[in-house]
Formats: structure tokens, sequence, C-alpha cells
């Protein structure tokens, strides 16, 4: 446990609790987009045609019509060549850093991940005392030197990344660093270990083709129902290579038997009885429609803040004027009313000069009068 950073997010739960402030810090969905009425009726139909059947144990890999749905959709979409025995139902995708990091690596092995990179991927991992090898990343992707020298260098036993609409950052990568991490990975012993909880949130609605489509036997693939359906129900999956996911099958036996059984009838009956795609493109245009009020807010009212510019996803990553510590911006940020999350809990090293801006779950006048707090908070601290 001492290997673990200090967690950030107590704090932030606090101040996100507190109505009279609008919060740029967390990371939920909007609940205007969770279809409650939808999910009830799933839920009415599934008692009804289950009964106790519903309420029972069942098997570790998961419900198998959405398994196969997953595996489908995969195929259509990105052109995967897999199956429902390449799927496993988890916890929610945060279960898979877990548990992949559980079956890959001993203390000491060596784990590439990007800079700035997921949090929760960082706290996660940090369970098993790896070396972490940080590969900056950009509006370009991933630094291919860096990558390169990790791989030759540290060896890490897997590449984690996020290609679409990073979290903290919203940068996707473009096809061509797609194609060149591939290449690098190929010739490596590094396994990928691609993780795609924004990939439905893409806001032309163009599906991405993973990075590990060009890795066969080589890559993890996880994602989420999570950013589109009901983050409560805790509902994820990974797609891999058979003989991987029998090792990741006994750890997660081993760990909670199995997800949530009733969860997933419920979603596999709302999957039957709805349109995914259609609620996938409303949760995404709900987000485009805040990310570009968040964008021109930022624009106008605080133009020394550089950001980037996500092409999906729920958030985006602010630069500070020089002097100012994404620290000290946090605590004046409360002080008037606006939360940002710090950029530091983001990287290994450093990170105090940028804050993460969550845009899906604050309406666009939320946004411009959080803006307004935020260039006060900014000015008083002389940026
Ligand atoms: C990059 C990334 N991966 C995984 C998760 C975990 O999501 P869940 O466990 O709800 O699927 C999150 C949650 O925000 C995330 O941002």
């Amino acid at each position: 446990m001492a290997a673990i950073p200090p967690s950030f997010l107590g704090r932030l739960f606090a101040v996100s609790a507190d109505p009279s402030v609008i919060s740029f810090a967390g990371g939920l969905p909007s609940p205007a987009v969770l279809d409650a009425a939808g999910i009830a009726d799933a839920a009415a139909g599934v008692f009804a045609d289950e009964g106790p059947r519903a309420l029972q144990y069942a098997t570790t890999d998961g419900l198998l019509p959405l398994r196969e749905f997953i595996a489908a959709r995969y195929r259509r979409r990105a052109g995967l060549d897999v199956t429902a025995a390449n799927v496993q139902i988890v916890n929610g995708s945060q279960q898979c850093l877990d548990l992949v990091a559980k079956v890959m690596l001993d203390p000491g092995e060596s784990v590439g991940i990007e800079a700035p990179g997921y949090l929760g991927a960082i706290e996660a991992f940090s369970l098993y005392e790896p070396r972490f090898s940080a590969v900056p990343v950009d509006e370009a992707g991933p630094d291919l030197g860096a990558l390169e020298r990790a791989l030759a260098g540290a060896r890490p036993r897997f590449f984690y990344a996020v290609p679409n609409s990073q979290n903290p950052s919203g940068l996707t990568y473009p096809d061509s660093a797609r194609r060149a991490v591939a290449g690098l990975l190929a010739g490596s012993g590094t396994l990928l270990y691609e993780d795609d909880a924004f990939g439905e949130l893409f806001f032309d609605g163009r599906p991405r083709r993973p990075v590990g489509a060009a890795l066969p036997g080589k890559a993890v693939l996880t994602g989420s129902f999570s950013k589109v359906l009901a983050p409560g129900m805790r509902c994820g999956w990974i797609v891999a290579p058979e003989p991987f996911l029998s090792l990741f099958n006994v750890a997660k036996q081993a760990a909670d038997l199995h997800s949530n059984h009733l969860c997933q009838l419920v979603l596999m009956r709302w999957l039957e009885t709805r349109d995914y795609d259609a609620q996938c493109r409303r949760v995404a245009r709900g987000c485009e429609r805040n990310c570009r009020a968040l964008l021109d807010a930022l624009d106008d009212l605080c133009p020394g803040l550089g950001h980037t510019t996500p092409e999906g996803g729920m958030f985006l990553l602010a630069r500070l004027p020089p002097g100012v510590s994404s620290l000290d911006l946090f605590e004046e940020g409360i002080r008037r009313g606006v939360a940002v999350m710090p950029g530091r809990p983001f990287y290994l090293e450093g990170g105090d000069d940028v804050v993460r801006l969550n845009f899906s779950n604050t309406d666009e006048d939320g946004i411009a009068r959080g803006c307004e707090r935020l260039r006060d908070a900014l000015h008083a601290l002389g940026g």
C-alpha cells in the first residue's frame, strides 16, 4: 500500500458534493442521458421472465448473449476477428486494470504508461509495485522515440494506452500514430493494453480502428457500458486472445466469482429492446455541445490557458500560465465556487502546470458561469 501515490479523490468528492460549486473536476456522465425509465422496464421484463433465476450465481466469464453482442459489435465496427470466446465481462473496465496487472506483473517488472495517464490505472498498477516507463503523449500521439527506448531498455510487460479521447487529456491518436505504435510493439516482447473507455463518444460518430487490430495475439482491449448507459451497473469487458483470457478468468474467479449477474441480464434486455447506437449518439452529441461551450468560454474568458481540442469523450487538459500551480488553482477555485482537477495525479513526475476539465456533467449555462469563476481565480493567482 505504501507504493500507491496519495489519492486526491477523497477531497475531490467532498467539494463536488457541494451544490454551490460548479465542478469540472469529476468524470460523471450527465444524468440527462441516463435512461432510468428504459432500465426500469428492462429490469421488470427480466424478473417477469427469469424469476428467481435472475438472482442466482452465474459463470465467471459472464452472460453469453452479452459477450456475443460485444464481439459482434467489434466485428462490425472495428473489423476485429473476435467471438464471444474472446470476451469476458468484468465489474467495470476498472477491474481489468487490477486483474491484468495481477496476471502479468511480478514486483519490479516494468509497465509502459502514457504521460499524462489515467490516474485510476496508475493507482491500480501501483499495487503490484512495477517500475513505470512514462511515454509522453500529445496531439501527434505517443512520443515514438520514448516508446522505442522503453521497449528496448525497460522492456515493459505491457504498454497501457488510451488512444481514444484519453482521460485526462482528451487526446486521440491519429491513424499514423496507431500504425507506428503497433509497428513498434509488434517487434517487441511487450503486450498492448488498449483501454477504450470512450470509443463510443466520438463527436463525429466514426469509430476509430483499435491499435490492437494490427497486433493479433499481442493485445488486450477493454471497454465499458459506463460512459453511455449506466456507470453504477459496473458492467465492462475485456477482449483478449484465449490463452491470456483463461489466466484472467482464474484471477477474476478468485477476486469475485463473477460480475453482477442481475445487472448483466438487465443490460442485455435493454440492448435487445432499445437502440444502443442511438443512445451512443445521444450521449456523444451532449458531450460535443458541452465541449464546444467549454472551448468557447475558455478562449473568451481565460485566453492565457492553452488547451487540447478533443474529438470526443468527456475531458480536456488545460495548460496553466507560467507561475500558476494547479494545486493553488484548485484551492482558489474552490473559494470561488469552481472545481478543477489538478494535473499531478496523472503524472509520475510533475504535472502541476496543467488541470483536467470535465465537460460531460455541466450544462452550457454552468460551463459559462464556471469559466467566469475560473477567470477570477486565475487573476487572483496572477495568471
Ligand atoms: C480511461 C478509463 N478507463 C477505465 C475507466 C473505468 O471505467 P468503468 O470501470 O466504469 O468501466 C475510466 C473511468 O473513468 C477511465 O477514464
